[in-house]
């Protein structure tokens, strides 16, 4: 942990506040210093939040303040400051973006201009909802988008990474005690549960619907080897979803879920336990290479660890889970004993190495890389791991 809170504190002075960018990274693991924009600013300064809730230096919490004026700008979400400042509309992922900045903040240190920004931003999330289908919208028409096929296919879809979402909706129902953000987040949850959690414990990484009708068509993969398969990161947003959800609901369906999840993610992990990107290419002797996701074994340790806080003695079977994920992820994947580098893991996958159709199509870049959620939740991971009690953000 020193040495992980030596390397937040680096980093923190050499960004200012700048944005950690692993697309412009450079061959000595330094990150690109960017603006900002994307689905995943918020993991930077989550680890701010976490450093500072963990060893209560206000060092940690002065660099987090130097961010909060990219949050005002962002929370507006207006076409023209999007256009101006480069960044993606709010879309599913501003649950991700404002509970890791500004729930964090609030529960940290009382701000209430972050409580403010927070439920605007649950308002934006749920504004997403789909009555007729009872799920909330994943994504947008984004400015590059050609396919008039896809455009209408995204007003119909959902994705397993929105549970991780759903916390901002359960934190607002808390807060002001509207029944509203709940009712959403539970009925997303519900669907979520029926149509993209398998028979076997597998998940979609996403599931389209007719926008129209809100009627069921089927499973379709953004990020994994095959509409069928189960790609790995998706599975690890299953398993820390459903245990949140049953942490703040206390309803059996969601514990139930979280084990079958959770035993389908140990059950695929080989002797090395760092997931591959994509379960399905384990057993797929056409599969040209079987990158990691060390993001993913991370994720799901969260999950573990936060279930097993509630199953009693049952818990430790998944706590020694947990553990066993972090300790291969330390000896695999850490760059602590690299110096400079300012990553704290290497091995993440960003998106599709490679789909089943055609695996001579690996795309460059995607695989072997740091990812900022890998290093935020295997902070995460750690921290909760040796201080159960601590904070939780989530
Ligand atoms: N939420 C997007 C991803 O996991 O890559």
């Amino acid at each position: 942990m020193n040495q992980i809170l030596e390397r937040i504190a680096k980093n923190a002075a050499a960004l200012g506040t700048k944005h950690p960018d692993v697309n412009t990274m450079d061959n000595d693991l330094h990150y690109g210093r960017g603006h900002g924009g994307s689905w995943v600013d918020s993991f930077w300064v989550g680890m701010l939040y976490l450093a500072y809730a963990y060893s209560g230096d206000s060092t940690y919490l002065t660099y987090a303040d130097g961010y909060q004026p990219f949050y005002r700008l962002r929370i507006k979400d207006t076409d023209a400051v999007c256009e101006a400042h480069g960044f993606m509309k709010l879309d599913h992922d501003t649950g991700f973006l404002f509970t890791l900045s500004q729930v964090a903040r609030f529960k940290l240190t009382g701000d209430r201009e972050a409580r403010d920004m927070a439920l605007r931003a649950a308002d934006i999330l749920a504004a997403r909802f789909h009555e007729k289908g009872s799920f909330i919208r994943a994504w947008d028409t984004w400015k590059w988008d050609t396919n008039p096929a896809f455009i209408r296919e995204k007003k119909g879809k959902t994705i397993i990474d929105s549970l991780m979402n759903l916390p901002l909706l359960m934190w607002a129902f808390g807060e002001t005690n509207d029944s509203r953000y709940g009712d959403i987040a539970v009925r997303h949850a519900d669907t979520v549960l029926r149509y993209m959690v398998r028979a076997d414990g597998s998940t979609c990484h996403t599931f389209n619907f007719d926008p129209d009708t809100g009627e069921p068509i089927g499973e379709k993969t953004g990020q994994g080897y095959a509409d069928d398969s189960c790609w790995s990161r998706g599975q690890s947003w299953a398993v820390y979803g459903f245990a949140l959800l049953y942490a703040y609901t206390g309803e059996k369906r969601y514990q139930d879920a979280f084990l079958r999840v959770a035993d389908y993610f140990w059950d695929h992990l080989t002797t090395v336990k760092v997931p591959v990107w994509d379960f399905a290419v384990l057993t797929d002797d056409t599969a040209p290479y079987k990158p990691w996701d060390s993001s993913a074994g991370c994720i799901a340790a969260c999950g573990m660890l936060e279930m097993a806080a509630h199953l009693g003695t049952d818990g430790a079977r998944y706590r020694a889970r947990a553990a066993a994920i972090l300790d291969h992820t330390t000896r695999l994947c850490a760059t602590l004993g690299i110096a400079g580098a300012e990553p704290i893991l290497l091995h993440g996958c960003g998106g599709p190495a490679y789909r089943r159709e055609d695996p001579s199509r690996i795309k460059p870049g995607i695989c072997d890389t740091p990812l900022l959620f890998g290093d935020y939740f295997y902070t995460e991971a750690l921290m909760r791991m040796e201080k159960p009690d601590m904070v939780r953000f989530w």
